[in-house]
């Protein structure tokens, strides 16, 4: 299922989690409620177009955010987007299954993920106890 063919375009998800997310009074306060601290290496799972990765990247002054999606359209549009703002050199983004990432084993101190485990194939058997350790 190519999510931004028949749900959500990269121009969707940009304008819609823009306006979402309007007060930069709230996205620093939502980076420090999820961990996100100076330095991380970070994993942005089903990052669509790439709006929360570059939230998470613009709130630390070093470190590393690489964001996965398993739908190239969105990924090319978030590339496209980095590149524009300057944001490469801490920003990677891959495309990837979510159920089968190409990462080995810690290799993240942090995971985040934005509006994906409610559509991930599965998503109906999963429980909170599944994905919030
Ligand atoms: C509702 S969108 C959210 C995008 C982004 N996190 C945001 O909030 O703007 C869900 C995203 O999950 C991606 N997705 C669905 N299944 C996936 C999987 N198995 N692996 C990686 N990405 C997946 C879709 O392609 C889509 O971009």
């Amino acid at each position: 299922m190519q999510w931004s063919c028949f749900f959500q375009s990269p121009r969707y998800l940009e304008i819609t989690r823009k306006y979402h997310l309007v007060s930069p009074d709230l996205r620093p306060l939502i980076c420090s409620y999820i961990g996100v601290k100076e330095n991380m290496t970070v994993l942005d799972v089903g990052c669509g177009s790439g709006f929360f990765t570059r939230l998470v990247a613009e709130n630390m002054t070093a470190g590393r955010v690489v964001g996965v999606d398993i739908d190239a359209v969105h990924i090319d549009a978030a590339k496209k987007i980095i590149g524009a703002d300057g944001l490469t050199e801490r920003i990677e983004f891959i495309t990837a299954d979510a159920l089968a990432l190409p990462f080995a084993d810690d290799s993240f101190d942090l995971v985040t993920s934005q509006t994906f485990f409610n559509v991930v194939k599965g998503s109906e058997k999963l429980t909170v106890a599944d994905v919030v350790k």
